[in-house]
């Protein structure tokens, strides 16, 4: 595999890790403060983000030994409007700058696989970055977020708010019945 999207892939998984972390935590916060559905909102979204990190790390199983991976992340959890600020945050950069810049160099150095990797993961974080803002504004407002089912692709890790879960995935076409609800 080529170096540089080697060097994407392994950062990618860094940051989806942490990601996943990150919300597993911030979910535990929101039911302490009574906020039910933005709780589930980060279960859910976390369980996207891990299976990202699946599978960029699969993209990987050439690689033997240690390496290091540099990954973008947000510090300083708070209460639940500011740990949903910082997942904005890190949504917005995976959205306007990271995956946008993978893709291409995972295009120009013909690397299929990360690339598809990538694609997947970048569909996913456009659909976070909106439930994260609709999260704030009610959140701001000292309300609960009006949610939903969330239904979370386990294939691909695609996210979308709605009563049922699509009959094919949009983004992989796995069937109905690999989405996990939330
Ligand atoms: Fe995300
Ligand atoms: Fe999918």
């Amino acid at each position: 595999m080529r170096a540089m999207t080697e060097q994407n892939l392994i950062d990618a998984f860094g940051g989806e890790s942490q990601a996943h972390m990150r919300y597993l935590k911030f979910s535990e916060v929101a039911s302490q403060e009574k906020l039910p559905n933005v709780s589930r909102l980060f279960s859910a979204i976390s369980r996207a983000e891990i299976i990202h990190a699946h599978s960029h790390y699969k993209n990987l199983s050439h690689l033997k030994g240690g390496r290091t991976a540099n990954s973008g992340a947000t510090f300083g959890p708070g209460d639940t409007l500011k740990n949903l600020e910082l997942a904005l945050m890190g949504e917005t950069f995976e959205v306007e700058e990271m995956y946008p810049v993978y893709i291409e160099v995972a295009k120009f150095q013909k690397e299929a696989g990360a690339s598809t990797s990538f694609e997947r993961a970048f569909a996913t974080e456009q659909m976070h970055k909106a439930l994260f803002e609709k999260a704030i504004a009610a959140v701001g407002k000292r309300n609960d977020v009006e949610l939903n089912k969330v239904h979370v692709c386990s294939v691909c890790g695609y996210t979308l708010e709605n009563e049922s879960a699509p009959e094919i995935c949009p983004v992989c076409s796995a069937k109905k019945e690999k989405y996990i609800s939330f």
